[in-house]
């Protein structure tokens, strides 16, 4: 897929569904009793492969029109047939391990190449200490995997690192483990699963801890179906937003956006590098503040990236880092070593590329820095099956002297299927080829 230099971007689009509310939503549905009505659902592969899963798992799944999905939820998972596939969904296989380890069934899960990857034991482990059973039918660490779910007790656990996955793995285990289980993390990591576990009749408790949370959830607490309105994400409005700023007279405005503080880092930094962002009919939906969001061009400044943002933007530096393309100066990202396990290894893979299309990087072993100007382009890049690194690389085209190709854009599609679409509407020029 090519996308070629243009000339303005203006319009206004709205963002898809948020992917992590999305996994949430059917996770949670499934797991409930009784009817979840989603509206607003992100359609992309990642979340019809947890769909396909929760539906494996014995609830009724039903596409009812366009992002809306009704899930009917009998108290629990049951023993699926066959092997649930996550495909490239790191979320879904994570947080559908959490869920399942609480019941006494056998699962075993799997995922396509760049899944299969990934590391495992983040949540193996501490699941394991709660009492599921794991066997690896491979390599260790990593899937397919076997799970043997069922008489968990409950675990207080510090992680390491900050982790929404293993936080929310280990909550979604703990509502059928005896007794409390408690995570404590180093710092806050996006809350989605709390907030939905409320809204789905549990009661969690959230306590500030050091410059993250403890978080407590008793065990044997069951779940009650309720309607979920899921927000637009972030993470995808940033392409269209990011193509604003950096394509000379551009307007670009994408609504309803979710505005959760633990998922706007990378609109905190825009600003800090002189973006013109604004952020209008600020409003509450689904329990989540949202807003529109407009983004015009912008001369960019780099700037240092401020390491404790990190868990509130992670998904997002590989767009930040080409926006730092065409901003003077340079700009150091730090301390986001987690970018390494994520779909690919995304700090290697920004390097690699942004350096095809001419940009001056430095690839640290937990870092980034990225000294800006402008781009040349004219470049093939490597995607290694990973939407984001394919997205920020064709917005970067769209502002670069030549055209920027990317290989396997069909990964687009686990989580911003209409991105091509939507960004021609604005008057990209971004095609097959
Ligand atoms: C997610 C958490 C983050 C993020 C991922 C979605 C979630 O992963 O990168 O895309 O929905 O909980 P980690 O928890 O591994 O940081």
């Amino acid at each position: 897929m090519t996308a070629r230099p243009a000339s303005r971007l203006a319009g206004t689009v709205t963002a898809p569904g948020d992917k992590s509310v999305s996994h949430r939503a059917l996770i949670l549905g499934g797991m409930a009793q009784g009817v979840t009505d989603i509206e607003g659902l992100l359609e992309g592969e990642d979340i019809l492969a947890t769909a396909r899963a929760v539906a494996a798992f014995g609830a009724e799944v039903e596409r009812l029109g366009p992002g809306r999905w009704r899930v009917t939820g009998h108290g629990g998972f049951r023993q699926p047939e066959g092997v649930i596939d996550c495909g490239n969904a790191g979320t879904g296989v994570r947080l559908l391990m959490g869920a399942a380890a609480g019941y006494p069934i056998i699962v075993t899960f799997d995922g396509d190449v760049s899944l299969r990857k990934r590391p495992m034991k983040r949540v193996t482990t501490p699941l394991g200490e709660m009492g599921a059973r794991f066997e690896w039918s491979g390599e260790e660490d990593r899937l397919p995997l076997r799970l043997t779910g069922g008489d968990l007790r409950g675990l207080s656990f510090t992680q390491s690192v900050a982790s929404a996955q293993v936080k929310s793995a280990l909550l979604l285990a703990g509502l059928n483990a005896r007794g409390l289980t408690e995570v404590i993390e180093p710092e806050r990591s996006r809350d989605h699963t709390e907030r939905m576990l409320r809204a789905f009749g549990a009661e969690v408790q959230v306590t500030e801890q050091g410059a993250g949370w403890r978080i407590r959830l008793e065990g044997g607490q069951g779940l009650t179906g309720t309607p979920v309105a899921v927000p637009g994400d972030p993470s995808s409005a940033a392409f269209p937003l990011a193509a604003g700023l950096i394509v000379p007279g551009s307007e670009v405005t994408v609504e309803n956006v979710m505005l959760n503080p633990l998922r706007t880092g990378l609109f905190d930094t825009w600003r800090e590098m002189g973006a013109d962002l604004t952020v209008s009919n600020r409003r509450e939906s689904g329990g989540e503040i949202v807003g529109d969001i407009t983004a015009r061009h912008s001369a960019l400044k780099g700037v240092v990236v401020p390491e404790a943002r990190a868990a509130s933007m992670i998904d997002e530096y590989p767009i930040l880092a080409a926006t730092a393309a065409l901003a003077s100066g340079r700009t150091v990202m730090r301390g986001i070593g987690e970018m390494r396990v994520k779909e690919s290894d995304r700090i290697a893979l920004m390097a690699r590329g942004l350096a095809a299309c001419g940009v001056a990087i430095e690839e640290e072993p937990e870092g980034l820095i990225v000294t800006g100007g402008p781009v040349a382009g004219g470049s093939t890049v490597e995607t290694a099956h990973d939407h984001r690194i394919a997205m920020s690389h064709l917005v970067l085209g769209l502002a670069a002297r030549a055209p920027v190709s990317v290989r396997d854009p069909e990964m687009i599609a686990t989580s911003f299927p209409g991105f091509v679409a939507l960004m021609q509407g604005l008057g990209a020029d971004i095609e097959a080829g």
